[in-house]
């Protein structure tokens, strides 16, 4: 019986040390400044602090990279959050969207954040920091109104 322990702790080891040689490709996307949300609607500095505090790492091209993408297994999920992320909503190419769609996801940014969806939960597990007060949510929800506003205006 201790030696079966033996071996499945060994063995928990060697495959532990195997998956390290699997690292994602944690290179971001460069960033074309004409393409950014910055370019195109106008964000005040506190709306700001609150995207880089709680959503940039994974809303953006511009990822700060923790510790733990160094390792794996969580440098998988981490992957996975930035690739889904970046795929539903990305900063940085934010006037690629229609104007439909960058209403769209400025009325989502409001809803996702109030409902407590986002930032994702387990990302705040690490990242207590980026937890947003209720006087962030409303400061953000308000901005993405007078954003949606002013795509209207210029459409
Ligand atoms: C740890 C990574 C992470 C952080 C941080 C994060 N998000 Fe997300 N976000 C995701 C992922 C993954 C998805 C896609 C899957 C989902 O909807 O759960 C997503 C989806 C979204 C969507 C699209 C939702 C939909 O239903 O279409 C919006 C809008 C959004 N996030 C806004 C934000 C805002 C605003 C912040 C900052 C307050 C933020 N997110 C922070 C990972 C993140």
């Amino acid at each position: 019986m201790k030696k079966a322990l033996k071996i499945i702790a060994i063995l928990i080891v060697l495959v532990f040390v195997v998956i390290q040689f699997f690292r994602p490709d944690f290179t971001n996307p460069p960033v074309n400044q004409a393409e950014t949300l910055q370019a195109a609607v106008e964000v005040p500095e506190n709306v700001q602090a609150i995207l880089n505090r709680s959503c940039s790492d994974c809303h953006t091209n511009e990822t700060k990279y923790p510790w733990y993408s160094k390792i794996q297994p969580s440098a998988w999920f981490l992957d996975d959050h930035i690739k889904m992320g970046r795929g539903e909503l990305n900063l940085s190419v934010w006037k690629t969207y229609e104007p439909q769609r960058q209403r769209r996801k400025l009325s989502e940014m409001c809803d996702e954040v109030k409902g407590g969806y986002m930032p994702l939960p387990s990302y705040l597990w690490i990242h207590w920091n980026a937890k947003l007060s209720e006087a962030e949510i409303k400061t953000l929800c308000d901005w993405t109104e007078t954003g949606s506003a002013k795509i209207v205006e210029t459409k």
